[in-house]
Formats: C-alpha cells, sequence, structure tokens
C-alpha cells in the first residue's frame, strides 16, 4: 500500500497547505507569458473561419450519447475547415477575464492555460505531412518541421497499444499537448499540478465530442514514450513537456 499512498495524495485538494505559500505570484514575480511565443519569421498558415457549417451531428444529446474512443479510421483526409473547428473547440480563445488572461472553450483552473497543441499531421486536405503548432491567439498553424518516417515515429512514441496495436498511425492527425507548468505553479504553487491534470482532460473531451460532432472519432492516448516525444517536438522536457495525446480520423463506415 504505502507505494500507492504518495500518488494518492497527489489526487487530493492541499489547498490548506497551499493557503500559507508565498506564490511567486504574491512575491511579485512577473506573470510568465499565457502563451508560448514564436518566431515572426515562421511559416504561418490561416486557419478558416470556425463555422458549423462543417458539423453533421449537431445534437449535443446524441454526440455525448455516441461517443466512443475510436482506433480505426477511414482513409479519408480531414479538411482544413474541420481542422480548425477542432482546434477551435479544443483550445479555442472565446474571451479574455477582466486581468487579460485568455477564455476559452475549456474551461481551466485560474484560466491558467498551461497547454500548447502540437500536431502530427498524416491527412489534412492541402497540408503537407509534418508538425505544427496550433497558435491560438491568432488562430493559425505554425509549420514546424517534416519529419521524415512519421508513420514510424508515432508507432515508437506510442508504445505497445492495448487495445489495437499501432493504430495512431492510421490516424488523420495526432494532437499532442504539452503543459507549460509554471504558468500554473506561478499562481498555484503546490497545487498547480493536480489542476493541469484535471485541465487536460477537459480539452481532450472536447476533442471526443467536436470530432464526434462532424463524423471522426478521437481516442486519447496517455501510453507514451515521455522523452521521445519531447525529443521529437523539440521540447526541453522540464519547463515545457507533452502530458496527452489523442488520435484523430474520420470514422470508418
Ligand atoms: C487518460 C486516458 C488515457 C488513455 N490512454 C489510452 C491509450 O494509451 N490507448 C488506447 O487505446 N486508449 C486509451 N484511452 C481510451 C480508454 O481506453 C477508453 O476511454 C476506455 O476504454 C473507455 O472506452 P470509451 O472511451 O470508448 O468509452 C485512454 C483514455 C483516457 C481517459
Amino acid at each position: 500500500m504505502t507505494r500507492f499512498e504518495q500518488q494518492r495524495q497527489f489526487l487530493k485538494s492541499n489547498f490548506h497547505e497551499f493557503k500559507h505559500i508565498k506564490t511567486d505570484k504574491i512575491k511579485g514575480i512577473t506573470q510568465p507569458p499565457i502563451v508560448k511565443p514564436f518566431d515572426p519569421k515562421s511559416v504561418l498558415i490561416d486557419l478558416p473561419k470556425v463555422s458549423k457549417d462543417v458539423v453533421s451531428n449537431e445534437n449535443i444529446f446524441n454526440c455525448i450519447d455516441q461517443r466512443r474512443s475510436t482506433r480505426f479510421y477511414s482513409a479519408d483526409t480531414l479538411c482544413l475547415e474541420e481542422l480548425s473547428y477542432l482546434l477551435w473547440a479544443t483550445q479555442g480563445i472565446t474571451g479574455m477575464n477582466k486581468i487579460g488572461l485568455t477564455l476559452r472553450t475549456v474551461p481551466c483552473s485560474g484560466a491558467t492555460h498551461t497547454f500548447e497543441t502540437y500536431l502530427m499531421i498524416m491527412r489534412v486536405e492541402g497540408i503537407q505531412q509534418g508538425i505544427y503548432r496550433y497558435l491560438p491567439v491568432e488562430h493559425k498553424l505554425l509549420f514546424m518541421f517534416e519529419l521524415d518516417e512519421l508513420e514510424q515515429k508515432i508507432d515508437a512514441v506510442t508504445l505497445d497499444q492495448p487495445f489495437v496495436p499501432n493504430f495512431a498511425k492510421k490516424a488523420a492527425v495526432l494532437f499532442a499537448w504539452s503543459t507549460t507548468p509554471y504558468r500554473s505553479e506561478w499562481k498555484y504553487d503546490i497545487s498547480a499540478h493536480k489542476k493541469i491534470l484535471i485541465d487536460v482532460g477537459h480539452v481532450c473531451q472536447n476533442l471526443y465530442l467536436s470530432s464526434e460532432s462532424i463524423g471522426a472519432g478521437a481516442c486519447a492516448i496517455g501510453i507514451y514514450d515521455q522523452k521521445l516525444i519531447d525529443e521529437i517536438l523539440r521540447l526541453d522536457g522540464d519547463e515545457e513537456f507533452v502530458i496527452y495525446l489523442s488520435a484523430v480520423g474520420k470514422k470508418r463506415e
């Protein structure tokens, strides 16, 4: 039992302890950027304006009812309008609060939004295969680089899958959410980490439901090679690292 104890503590609220901590915010240390900065010389791709025209199943009851983790995909591409919609549904900015933090399509503890969305794109109409990052403020894609042997690398990242071997590489897109914990630690100190994990669950659930609404399916992936995915995405693995993945593709008939 003892080896579970520490892990179980992590699941509990530590607000009592947190209340007595002088956080970096209280100390007056500058707030970290609310989104990851990017090189202005980067290649940016405009995403189509988000429209409900892509939605074939507008019925929220049916989307919730029919959602399943989908590990078999058709060979169909996603169109750019659909990708734009999925990115908006998972991290899109829909407002600002009084202190200049982004409000998004997903709830998030203290609006700290510690996530960045990386995409390993296999089949999206008009987009070359490769690695991209979503820029939520601009609602654009940032092209990062092409990756040789993309599908083999996805296999290596997603390790031995317990249900359907090697399914992730057959998706149209693999979403990889990173976290930059300090965006939350600055405000919540030792309480940040549990919140971050809860927050990312909301993001992935919106991917499931928005995918369902366009005839696509998602499958969350918690079994992945941490070091390899961080290396591939060129993340330092400490200040920023991948926390969760999900494959998405059109459903098979
Ligand atoms: C945190 C988390 C991690 C998961 N990791 C994987 C995974 O690595 N591979 C996989 O095939 N499914 C994964 N799943 C999907 C679950 O296996 C699935 O949600 C569960 O079997 C229930 O099926 P349903 O989503 O179709 O209702 C994950 C789900 C969650 C929420």
